[in-house]
């Protein structure tokens, strides 16, 4: 089943296809700009008009002529120079309601695009602890995840954590210096103390030079494969990774862990291969790609230095080697690499190099999917008060903990009692489920302000305003004691103003998920469930449901069945759980 957009634009494609010998404008029909104007238009007669060299109403004439609408629309409306309005009729629209009720996918077809592809997310240090530009990444990324899954594509959630890097040489040489049990047992030490650990190893490896010098070896060494730093590495990486680990589960994301060292024994592949492609110089004992399209302040071409004279390999040489071993091995079709606009270079140069060398096969796709920066409230980069980075586990910890207090004190005003497991489940959900609809609701190419106060909201566009919906919805099934889901619906009969908006809302799913699907912006989907909430609020306030009489009862109760549907749905994909009673 598809939308009526979709079904509209099937309609005009067969019509006009063999009416005009010139390629179509594109897309043919779009939502109208201003419900006056109807459901939807198209304005293709006006570049047409110039193409064929005839009046633009003459050809909106031409087209309105032809078409056969008259199962879905009113009779099509021209307006202003060629404009053609059309607006769905009440019956179509309650017949494609009435398909809905069977269907799990809501009308939301597999994707014609889906493919295999690798959404590469999430990814933190180890040793350093995962901050918030993490949490957006992780956020975003799963989202992403989430909505191509649900469009048929073969999802690789690949967290290339920073598992190789300049950071185990010094932070080996520090342990072995202040406190050598952490690289041969396990366990000696928790993250808070590996993170400072790891500060004042870069202190130390700023400041000194000698020390420096030993952690470089030290990364030498490791990266030669000797035994005893690979022991102490792989303890350090597991203690990481349960933190991490932890953070997953309590958001509720799965991902594949396939950090940096994974690429090891491939880097020096690459090095060949740039080499065989004829693009490596050297300069000053490291081995660089100069790119074209960057120059530093002087106007020379930049270099993408792959090799450092040390024989060491970094970030971007790493990239090289995954992009090669995901094309290959995992045999994807495209990568999309959630981080921040900040690593727009980095990728941009990565790509570039990738290109030239062959690593990118033709009819592949690679996509930096970047996001701006968190800001607390006062504008600035989100601090604590003692100005330090704020660990993300604090982080939803507040959330969690702000929602109880909300929850405890509306609960209080209604004079209800509830049990402790209700009221830590609900804070659980409308604490994580704000944090993440706060990051997905904006734009991700904006930077965001992180306020707790905003986000825990119950009106505007928040998570604690969609969650109430659905929950409201449920407790109309209760007040009814109706299965929603389970009810078929006969005879459906849509009037009020507020049903039909509703309704139109409803059937628009797969359109809002095809845009996600091309434009990888989450917040689309988000607008889209603010928007069908207060469509539903509206509803609410305006028809009697339960008391109406049939076959109007029905009919309502398949709208808030299908929009409690749709509620639950839509968020699953933004990887919030709903709740049946808030
Ligand atoms: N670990 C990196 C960071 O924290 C992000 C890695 C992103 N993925 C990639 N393939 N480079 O900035």
């Amino acid at each position: 089943m598809s939308s009526p957009l979709q079904q509209l634009t099937a309609r005009f494609a067969e019509t006009l296809a063999p009416l005009f010998a010139v390629p179509l404008p594109q897309p043919l029909v779009v939502p109208a700009t201003n419900p006056k104007f109807g459901d939807f238009q198209c304005n293709i007669a006006l570049p047409l008009a110039k193409t064929l060299g005839q009046p633009p109403r003459t050809i909106a004439a031409q087209i309105v002529e032809r078409l056969e609408l008259g199962d879905l629309c009113q009779a099509p409306e021209i307006a202003g120079p060629g404009f053609i309005n059309l607006t769905l009729k009440p019956e179509y629209l309650a017949a494609q309601l009435r398909d809905l009720q069977g269907d799990p996918r809501l009308g939301v077809e597999p994707s014609p695009n889906r493919r295999r592809v690798i959404v590469d997310f999430s990814s933190p240090n180890i040793a350093k602890e995962m901050h918030v530009g993490h949490l957006r990444s992780t956020i975003i990324g799963d989202c992403l995840a989430r909505t191509l899954e649900f469009l048929g594509y073969d999802v690789l959630r690949l967290n290339h954590v920073g598992d190789w890097g300049t950071q185990f040489g010094m932070l080996i040489t520090y342990l072995r210096e202040v406190h050598p049990q952490a690289l041969t047992e396990a366990d000696s030490l928790d993250l808070g103390d590996l993170v400072s650990f790891y500060r004042q190893a870069k202190a130390r490896f700023d400041a000194d030079a000698e020390f420096k010098e030993i952690s470089r070896q030290a990364v030498v060494a490791l990266q030669g494969g000797d035994p005893e730093s690979l022991n102490a590495w792989r303890l350090l990486c597991d203690q990481s990774r349960r933190e991490f680990a932890r953070i997953y589960e309590q958001l509720d994301i799965c991902l594949t862990e396939r950090g940096e060292s994974f690429y090891n024994p491939f880097l020096e592949g690459v090095i060949e291969r740039l080499n065989q492609a004829g693009l490596l110089t050297e300069d000053q004992g490291a081995q660089c790609v100069f790119l074209d399209g960057f120059n530093n302040k002087d106007g020379a071409p930049l270099p993408l230095i792959v090799q450092k004279s040390d024989g060491g390999y970094n970030y971007a040489t790493t990239d090289l080697a995954a992009l090669k071993y995901r094309f290959t091995e995992d045999q994807v079709d495209a990568i999309f690499y959630v981080t921040d606009s900040g690593q727009a270079n980095h990728f941009a140069q990565v790509f570039q190099v990738a290109l030239r060398a062959g690593l990118i096969p033709p009819e592949k796709t690679v996509l930096h999917v970047p996001f701006g920066l968190v800001k607390g409230e006062d504008g600035k980069k989100l601090k604590t008060r003692s100005g330090d980075t704020i660990r993300l586990q604090d982080l939803l910890d507040e959330a969690v903990a702000r929602a109880r207090q909300d929850l405890e004190s509306r609960l209080e005003s209604e004079g209800r009692t509830e049990s402790a497991d209700f009221i830590n489940e609900v804070a659980q959900r409308v604490g994580l489920g704000a944090v993440k609809y706060a990051d997905l609701s904006q734009n991700r190419l904006s930077d965001y302000c992180f306020s707790y106060d905003k986000m825990l909201a119950l009106q505007g566009n928040t998570a604690p305003y969609l969650l109430y919906a659905y929950a409201r919805i449920q407790s109309i099934a209760r007040e009814g004691d109706l299965d929603l889901e389970q009810r078929q619906i006969g005879a459906l009969e849509l009037a009020e103003p507020s049903e039909l908006t509703l309704a139109k809302a409803l059937l628009a799913l797969p359109d809002v998920l095809a845009e996600v699907e091309t434009s990888l912006l989450p917040n689309r989907l988000c607008d889209y469930l603010y928007e069908l909430s207060k469509h539903f609020n509206r509803f609410y306030e305006d028809c009697p449901i339960l008391k109406a009489p049939e076959p109007q009862r029905g009919s309502r109760l398949l709208l808030c069945d299908l929009c409690a549907r749709t509620l639950k749905l839509g968020l699953g994909l933004l990887g919030i759980a709903v709740l049946e009673r808030m």
